[in-house]
């Protein structure tokens, strides 16, 4: 029996009530629902209500993801949170939502890898769990983007979405299941393409910082896109060579939903049937760290992903980071 692997035991998502159309951005900046369809592959995405922070949308996707890994909360011995976006600089958004678990004094901290975030956790969760330093890590992705837009910039407001999606890692007690591959990267050179220039230390809050809008997203959409496209497809197809694996033995795909376009771009490149790939960024949009996990827990939840199937997940994000995992349900 191998127990050195590191299984998916459970998932749960949550995304926030409010849907905001590409009608209702059509109301409020110069654009229309059939631009963003077609540029994008985007419909609708979900806006977190007012009050409700990114440590309460982990919460409830970390409440259904123990539940379904069949787990006792205080099991959870690690919880790293995912996200650009979280409740405070300080303390993190994985501190209060181990508060709002009612959790004891177990690690939880923030990875701050924007898109390719909930990867790169499962990849730190997945080498804690080898090692036996954990043994039931909750890794979440997070994010309230329509805090850290620019609500004026149409080539950027009407990309993104709130959300939080949840895994719980631990063991693999089964012959062959687990994760079977991991692959990650980064380049930090590139990092001014897409970028939230202020509230860091580069440039504290100032009157000035808030009137240039400087708190929130800028991109180079363009650039990005280029990127975007050629990372995905280096990070799917490594992913699934690592894990002596071929497309064909791909049952299904997530892959970060930033772009219709880069997604098309990417399965054709990886030569993975689209039947194969979860797409849901018409309904969520991308919701940066989140998507990967909130498109699990609906594959799941869907039946699309049955225990014995071979998930790839891929993604790219701004830093700029990506990773690939392949992983035997
Ligand atoms: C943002 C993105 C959709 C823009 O699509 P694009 O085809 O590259 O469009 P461009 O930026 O070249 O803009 C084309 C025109 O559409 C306009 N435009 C931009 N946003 C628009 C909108 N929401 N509605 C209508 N027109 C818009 C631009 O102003 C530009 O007009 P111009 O030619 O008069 O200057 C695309 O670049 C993209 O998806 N980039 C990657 C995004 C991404 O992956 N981000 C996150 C990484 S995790």
């Amino acid at each position: 029996m191998t127990r050195n692997k590191t299984k998916i035991a459970g998932t749960g998502s949550y995304l926030p009530e409010r849907v905001m159309t590409n009608d209702d951005w059509a109301k409020l900046v110069d654009t229309s629902d059939e631009w963003i369809t077609t540029r994008t592959g985007i419909k609708e995405r979900h806006f977190a209500a007012e009050g409700e922070a990114t440590s309460d949308m982990v919460t409830e996707a970390a409440k259904r993801a123990i539940e379904d890994a069949n787990i006792k909360r205080d099991d959870i011995d690690l919880i790293i949170v995912a996200t650009v976006s979280p409740d405070t600089a300080y303390p993190s958004a994985g501190n209060w939502t181990q508060k709002k678990l009612g959790l004891g004094p177990i690690p939880s901290f923030d990875l701050g890898a924007a898109c390719s975030g909930f990867l790169y956790g499962v990849i730190i969760a997945d080498s804690l769990i080898r090692t036996g330093m954990a043994k039931n890590v909750l890794v979440a992705g997070a994010e309230i983007m329509s805090r850290v837009i620019n609500w004026e910039d149409r080539a950027t407001c009407v990309l993104f979405g709130d959300g939080a999606g949840a895994a719980v890692l631990n063991a693999a007690n089964e012959d062959g299941q687990g994760i079977l591959s991991t692959y990650w990267g980064a380049d930090g050179n590139l990092g001014d393409l897409l970028i939230q220039p202020a509230g860091g230390s580069a440039i504290p809050a100032s009157r000035e910082s808030v009137e240039k809008k400087l708190h929130t997203v800028h991109m180079k959409g363009n650039e990005v896109f280029k990127n975007a496209v050629l990372r995905m497809q280096e990070a799917a197809i490594k992913a699934i060579e690592l894990a002596n694996l071929t497309s064909n033995d791909i049952d299904l795909y997530i892959p970060h939903q930033a772009n219709i376009r880069i997604i098309e771009a990417t399965i054709k490149r990886a030569g993975i049937p689209r039947e194969k790939t979860l797409i849901n960024i018409d309904k969520i949009a991308n919701i940066s760290a989140a998507t990967i996990p909130i498109g699990l827990d609906q594959a799941r939840k869907q039946g699309r992903l049955k225990k014995g199937d071979t998930l790839l997940m891929s993604s790219f994000g701004a830093g700029f980071t990506w990773g690939g995992i392949v992983v035997k349900m």
